[in-house]
């Protein structure tokens, strides 16, 4: 009988409990709508697993769907945007190869990722979401991914917009939140240089900050008629009127920064933006599978990981690269993790290949003494995490420059891509495994990284619900956004001055003509009296 009544008051309490938990509970709808890029969709489903977590419930609009369940969580399907990226050439190694080419901020670009977006608002499910009045969110935050088309979400659910940002700070997100940064000793996101530059890296910076800006204003019509097309009728339907695009693009109330400062430069930063890599990574590493896991404990002279991402497909690699780099790894004194998509016929003794890798749980092995990478955003947070130094072969994007910053840290040799690849990954290999400064230097970073106030998980939880309750964080928002350029050039001023000079000169000049005048009427005056 006690037990009973126990029972019925632990449930009584439990469910208040709960229901007090429920009505802090938000409603969030999340835009991840990259269809590839298997590190997109990490950085998405963090932000859905991190806010399931802190009770809160869940709309998931994905280019790359989770496999995560929760009641709470429901999911839009967009892998149909797969179709559009054509930058499957990017990713091809005999095209690397051949092209040295880098993807750069380019209008093909700003036009690609506008055209993702447009087809993600024009989804048929995601319109019916925008035209049902009787759905409603909190807040909303997306990728942010060279196009700002989805600030119209905010206006249709009346709540405030956070960008995710994959990338290092940079000044085509900190432009819509504040200013740019000075090109002067920030670089584009897109260079791979680092401060202090030089007289034409500083004219090359500068460059390249005015014709992003001229490629965004030359896009921005077109993106001006897709926000009317996607939005206006679903914000009609509401009963409210779709703000001008140019206004709502400068509306957002915050930016969730995929950057740290061991990884990255240290960059002045407007107070609604908030650094926080590592989010995507558990407090808690799952266990290695049993045979990885023998290798790994048996690995008497440590273990060498090997994996370009999921981006690139080692498939494409010439058969030549391949035996190259399979007979150099073969004669290392290391076991090697090497990770590609295909199984090689011959394999040496000392080298594992594996289709999967649990990467996380191989970098927390004690054993991992190197991780050559191609330097991805997320492969150089989870070194850090795990304190583990790096090769880079970085191949396209933003990899030049973070396995630049890495080798500038000192936890990092970069090995450039090409048929030589096996000779210098060798020696970089001998180099650094032969040295301990690499080791003690990624040790030294990897604190820096975990020396934070709070995790990264539990701030990105907490700015988000921070926006939620503070109605959009008006009180973050930078004063910048409210003058134009011309007035933070002080260009107005320098009209005044010009003005200023202009007349003051001009009434020197006439004062001179008057008083020369003057005086030489007074010459002739005199000359007349002594005739
Ligand atoms: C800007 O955002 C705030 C709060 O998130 C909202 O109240 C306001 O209507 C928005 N303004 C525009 C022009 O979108």
């Amino acid at each position: 009988m006690a037990a009973a009544i126990m029972k019925l008051v632990t449930t009584l309490l439990l469910s208040t409990l709960l229901t007090s938990c429920v009505s802090n509970a938000y409603k969030v709808l999340i835009v991840f709508p990259l269809a590839s890029g298997k590190s997109h969709g990490i950085l998405g489903e963090a932000h859905v697993t991190r806010l399931l977590d802190a009770g809160h419930e869940v709309t998931y609009i994905a280019g790359i769907l989770t496999k995560v369940s929760s009641p709470r969580l429901r999911q839009i399907d967009v892998t149909s945007n797969a179709a559009l990226s054509s930058s499957g050439q990017h990713l091809d190694f005999k095209y690397l190869l051949a092209q040295k080419d880098r993807l750069s901020f380019s209008r093909d670009l700003a036009k690609l990722c506008l055209l993702v977006a447009n087809s993600t608002l024009m989804n048929d499910q995601v319109q019916r979401l925008m035209h049902d009045p009787k759905e409603q969110f909190d807040v909303v935050i997306v990728e942010w991914l060279f196009s700002e088309l989805f600030v119209g979400l905010a206006s249709v659910f009346n709540c405030p917009l956070i960008w995710s940002s994959s990338l290092e700070p940079h000044g085509k997100i900190l432009s819509l939140i504040d200013d740019d940064p000075n090109p002067a000793y920030v670089p584009d996101i897109m260079s791979d240089i680092l401060p202090p530059f030089t007289f034409s890296q500083r004219v090359i910076e500068l460059w390249k900050l005015i014709k992003g800006k001229y490629i965004i204003w030359e896009i921005s019509f077109e993106a001006e008629r897709m926000y009317e097309l996607a939005f206006a009728s679903a914000v009609g339907k509401r009963g409210r009127k779709l703000p001008p695009y140019q206004e709502a693009r400068y509306n957002a109330s915050f930016v969730l920064g995929n950057s740290h400062i061991s990884a990255g430069q240290a960059t002045r930063l407007p107070q609604n933006y908030a650094s926080i890599a590592g989010y995507h990574i558990q407090e808690t590493v799952k266990p290695l599978p049993e045979d990885l896991q023998k290798i790994m404990d048996n690995a008497k002279n440590g273990v060498i990981y090997f994996s370009m991402g999921s981006m690139l497909q080692t498939k494409t690699m010439p058969d030549e690269l391949k035996t190259g780099l399979l007979n150099m790894l073969g004669g290392l004194q290391h076991t090697v993790i090497w990770k590609i998509e295909e199984i090689p016929a011959k394999i040496p003794k000392n080298v594992h290949i594996v289709t999967f890798a649990p990467q996380q749980s191989i970098l927390a092995h004690p054993n991992c003494i190197l991780f050559i990478t191609h330097g991805g955003l997320l492969s150089t947070t989870e070194t850090l995490h795990y304190g583990v130094p790096i090769i880079g072969i970085p191949v396209f994007g933003d990899q030049f420059i973070n396995v630049n910053r890495a080798v500038h840290k000192g936890f990092a040799k970069v090995v450039s891509l090409g048929y030589d690849t096996p000779v210098h990954l060798k020696a970089a290999i001998d180099d650094m495994l032969g040295n301990p400064r690499y080791r003690k230097r990624v040790k030294e970073l990897s604190f820096i990284y975990h020396d934070r106030l709070v995790p990264p998980g539990k701030e990105l939880v907490y700015r988000v619900e921070h926006v939620v309750k503070t109605g959009g964080a008006p009180h973050l928002r930078s004063p910048a956004l409210m003058l134009p350029l011309y007035q933070k050039m002080y260009l107005d001023l320098l009209l005044v001055v010009i003005v200023v000079l202009y007349a003051m000169s001009y009434m020197f000049e006439k004062l001179l003509n008057k008083l020369n005048t003057l005086f030489r009427k007074q010459k002739s005056l005199g000359k007349q009296k002594t005739n």
